[in-house]
């Protein structure tokens, strides 16, 4: 069954082809839901724009629209207002069976992408060599909620953690280990990594004969030197061990099957860059090859050079990312290819796209997408560092955030004994942080703020963490097994069915029935924040419906199952939505 907007959509272009003829049916019905139950369910806005095409005043459009308009099953009124707006409202009857089959649907009537497209998403992918710190929280988390959702459309989804194994900071690190004699150590931790790291960093920085051995050495790795080779293995075990822990904390989908190193494109490097040349887009800048893209330039406003192949030969971060892409569209035939990385990167990702589809690898259509992010920002509104000021730990905030939401659990429910607290806590605490990244505009930087994200109230992942464990204390409070409503049966019109008697009814059910619309436009824009929104707003309405409708204590026994129907529909939203963010919930807190 098509979703309700779907519905009106095609009834309305079907109208305004009525009216006004077939070449006029692609107008867009600019379909809202009304804010205002007097007005209706939903507005249709199409006629303004119309009015250009069709040189006649907007009202008059929307009262010959509205004249076509059939009403029915799906509308039972249509009333034009103000300067041309029609007002919608939908047939109770169909409302009810909609939600009886969204009831019935373990996807939450949600359709299975058909054909499904193949997409590769690129995500977390850190630095190796360092412990993971705050800057990799962002794309980890975005990422994961964006193949989450992918997938549950349907679409082919393929992970790839575009670890950075191979570039200069090894160089430091391997030749700093040598020189120190590390090197031969068999237990290096990832701490001490972190530390030794910091230290070849300053010598990089101040002698300028330790940075040149060091450049030599990514080269001796990258061409398969033994003993660059040996010692690097053992960094990147303890590395990926240390990532693997971040995730399996964060609840991130991420494995080892998952990792897509720079290093697993070495070998296609050569290759690559004899593609790009013989497109003839290289150029030599002082032994370097380079690619100049059109319209980037640096500060000088000289043109910009991305370089493919170093002068000391060793090849660099753009050379791999063609390699990557190279990889993901010719042979795992990807149709799109989303990189969540940093907006700070964005040139970088505009160039090499660029240079994808001048070299003709982008023919098939496949589309390259960067899903850009910004900046997570500390209280005093600078980049989020330590009160000493240096980078913000990972693993830290994670444990933090299952020790404060550990408070507010016990503030909360005093009667849980420690284990269980502990548990909810661990899902309160990593939920919070996570949605609080997720509900912002990605694009935008946000204030770390512990108060506001485990805050109870508010769009918080606590907030509808308890909205679903509220849920779920209804059913047991009245021994309702969910699994024995019907919704009505098939049709929805059986003798439970769902009545949306009530105006506080009617809302939740539109609102719980917009699901499908809202997957899909997640999918679309990579913008998960839409998803958030729409839980939060899911979760107001059931609580408004809660304030207004007895559900146990219902007058009758059908308008108690009807109710307890959409109790537990939006239960399973809420908790199918945040998993698709990558949050849990918890049946008591
Ligand atoms: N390792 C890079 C960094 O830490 C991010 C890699 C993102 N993915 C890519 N294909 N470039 O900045």
């Amino acid at each position: 069954m098509p979703d309700i907007q779907t519905t009106l959509e095609r009834l309305l272009s079907e109208a305004v082809a009525k009216a006004f003829g077939n070449e006029f049916a692609d107008a867009d019905p600019i379909l809202r839901q009304a804010t205002n139950p007097k007005f209706g369910d939903y507005q249709a806005n199409l006629a303004m724009g119309l009015a250009k095409r069709l040189n006649q005043k907007p009202r008059d459009i929307a009262e010959a629209i509205k004249e076509k308009l059939p009403i029915g099953d799906v509308l039972t009124d249509a009333q034009v207002a103000g300067p041309g707006f029609i007002n919608l409202t939908l047939n109770p009857d169909l409302l009810a069976s909609q939600l009886a089959a969204m009831f019935k649907s373990d996807r939450l009537g949600v359709a299975v992408a058909d054909p499904p497209m193949k997409v590769v998403v690129d995500y977390a992918s850190p630095n190796l060599a360092k412990e993971m710190h705050i800057g990799h929280l962002r794309s980890t988390i975005i990422g994961d909620a964006i193949a989450r959702i992918l997938e549950f459309q349907g679409q082919h989804v393929t992970r790839h953690n575009h670890i950075g194994d191979w570039g200069t900071q090894f160089g430091l690190l391997l030749e700093h280990l040598i020189e120190t004699g590390w090197a031969n150590s068999t237990d290096t931790s990832i701490s001490d990594l972190n530390v030794l790291y910091k230290e070849a960093k300053v010598r990089d920085d101040t002698d300028p004969a330790f940075a040149e051995r060091a450049r030599k050495r990514v080269v001796d790795l990258q061409s398969g030197d033994p003993q660059a080779r040996k010692i690097w293995e053992q960094l990147i075990v303890e590395s990926i061990r240390h990532m693997n822990q971040v995730f399996s904390c964060l609840g991130v989908k991420l494995t080892d099957d998952d990792l897509k190193p720079e290093s697993f494109y070495n070998d296609r490097l050569p290759g690559v860059i004899e593609a790009i040349e013989n497109a003839g887009l290289i150029r030599d800048c002082e032994g370097a090859k380079v690619v100049y893209v059109e319209g980037f330039f640096n500060k000088e406003g000289e043109p910009l050079p991305m370089a493919v192949k170093k002068a000391d030969g060793g090849f660099g971060y753009p050379a791999t990312d063609l390699a990557a892409v190279q990889y993901r569209v010719k042979d795992l035939q990807a149709d799109r290819v989303v990189y969540v990385v940093d907006s700070r990167q964005k040139d970088h990702f505009r160039q090499f796209f660029k240079i994808a589809a001048d070299v003709g690898w982008l023919t098939s259509g496949a589309e390259l997408v960067h899903v850009g992010f910004g900046t997570i920002m500390g209280l005093d509104g600078k980049p989020f560092k330590t009160r000493e000021g240096d980078t913000v730990r990972l693993a830290d905030v994670l444990n933090e955030a299952v020790d404060r939401a550990s408070k507010v659990i016990a503030d909360k429910a005093p009667d849980l004994n420690a284990q269980e607290r502990e548990e909810i806590a661990r899902v309160v605490g990593i939920g919070a942080v996570k949605y609080f990244d997720l509900s912002n505009y990605r694009i935008k930087d946000y204030v770390f703020d512990w108060d506001r994200m485990l805050a109870l109230e508010g769009n918080t992942a606590p907030y509808l963490q308890n909205a679903y464990v509220r849920i779920r204390s209804i059913f047991r409070k009245g021994e309702v097994d969910p699994s024995t409503l019907t919704g009505g049966g098939d049709g929805g019109g059986g003798a439970d069915a769902i009545k949306l008697e009530h105006e506080a009814e009617r809302a939740l059910a539109l609102q719980l029935l917009q699901l499908p619309r809202i997957i899909q436009s997640v999918a679309d824009s990579l913008e998960p924040h839409r998803l958030c929104t729409y839980l939060y707003e899911l979760a107001s309405s059931f609580h408004k419906f809660y304030e207004k409708c007895p559900v146990l204590a219902a007058d009758t026994d059908a308008r108690r199952d009807s109710r307890l129907t959409l109790c537990d529909l939006v239960a399973r939203t809420l908790k199918q939505g945040l998993e698709l963010l990558g949050i849990n919930t918890v049946e008591r807190m």
